[in-house]
């Protein structure tokens, strides 16, 4: 299967793409976004994006390249920071990028459902030397959330196709704003086993596709990685200098505009009608853990996976992500 793939080159006006970058600088501070544990009963201790993380520390990401396990921690940990949540604008300026007609348009057209409502706005940024594993992203049914359930139960569930009925249907647009080196990003648009593309972070261009059901991850960006540990920032410094900080504000590397590679991303769920949209805000039809759990064990029975009873919560946690998230081979560097 083909997923639907919007190019747009260039996103913005070019004045529209220098307020971005100006926004990006006036926000200031963006923290790293470190691998929080799963606290949840199923899974308990497991990373929340397990799947994303044992599938890099076993291939070595897209290029087989195998790293120290705290090199690879900080090399897939980069800075992010909210601009906006559901329709709301969170800081002041991302109005414009928030309500794109072409990021509407577009997002009508992946899933051929006409009511498009924004959830988020977040800015990602990598330093040099970072790079993001090949994922899918966390999606979303009704009951079935991020704040309820760990990640990668969620993303086993769609990989199964067992709850489609429940899914959410949602797209991301990701939009660069700067002109770094590397950086590519290397999608799989007809799935796992078909070969990938790649787009260069050119600067105000983008691209928009269901990122839930199509892998995809960051290429190395260019030059070295710095010393970076969980817990530090990215600061702007003004006069297009920027800054690593640990977390007594000390600097610990420093970086020009165009050494980040920035980019800005917009989720927005995609309802077939407003019943659809009603049956989601009010919780109508929401889906229970253990029914969740009960599906997949019977599925797994039939596969010939498992006999007897099933096995403690967290091997079959391991269990679960081995069998229905199948990820994209690595290949030569
Ligand atoms: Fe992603």
């Amino acid at each position: 299967m083909t997923h639907h793939v919007q190019l747009f080159d260039p996103l913005l006006s070019p004045a529209a793409a220098d307020d971005m970058v100006a926004l990006c600088e006036r926000f200031g501070r963006y923290p790293m976004y470190s691998q929080e544990k799963s606290s949840a009963e199923i899974g308990e201790g497991l990373a929340q994006r397990h799947d994303a993380v044992l599938n890099f520390i076993k291939s070595g990401g897209r290029f087989g390249r195998r790293d120290p396990l705290e090199v690879a921690a900080v090399r897939t940990n980069y800075f992010r920071a909210e601009y906006a949540y559901g329709d709301t604008a969170r800081f002041a300026g991302i109005e414009p990028f928030l309500h794109h007609d072409g990021f509407v348009a577009a997002a009508r057209a992946v899933h051929g459902r006409p009511l498009i409502e924004p959830a988020i706005v977040y800015a990602n940024i990598l330093l040099p030397g970072q790079e993001l594993a090949v994922h899918t992203d966390v999606p979303e049914f009704r009951g079935a959330n991020r704040k309820r359930f760990p990640q990668w139960l969620m993303v086993v569930m769609h990989h199964s196709g067992l709850f489609d009925a429940w899914r959410l249907r949602i797209v991301t647009g990701v939009a660069w704003f700067s002109a770094c080196g590397g950086g590519e990003f290397a999608f799989y648009p007809d799935g796992a086993d078909g070969p990938p593309r790649t787009l260069p972070a050119k600067r105000n261009s983008a691209v928009l596709l269901d990122t839930d059901s199509v892998f995809h991850g960051v290429d190395r960006v260019a030059g070295e990685l710095a010393p970076l540990k969980p817990g530090m920032a990215l600061v702007a410094d003004g006069g297009g200098r920027w800054s690593v900080r640990d977390e007594a504000d000390r600097a610990v590397a420093g970086y020009a505009w165009d050494d980040l590679r920035f980019s800005v991303s917009w989720k927005a769920y995609c309802f077939a009608d407003a019943a659809e949209r009603e049956a989601w805000r009010a919780h109508q039809d929401d889906l229970a853990l253990e029914p969740i759990l009960a599906r997949l064990v019977d599925d797994l029975r039939a596969r010939g996976r498992l006999s007897g009873e099933p096995p403690a919560l967290t091997d079959l946690a391991l269990l679960l992500i081995e069998e229905y998230v199948r990820f994209p081979p690595a290949q030569a560097a």
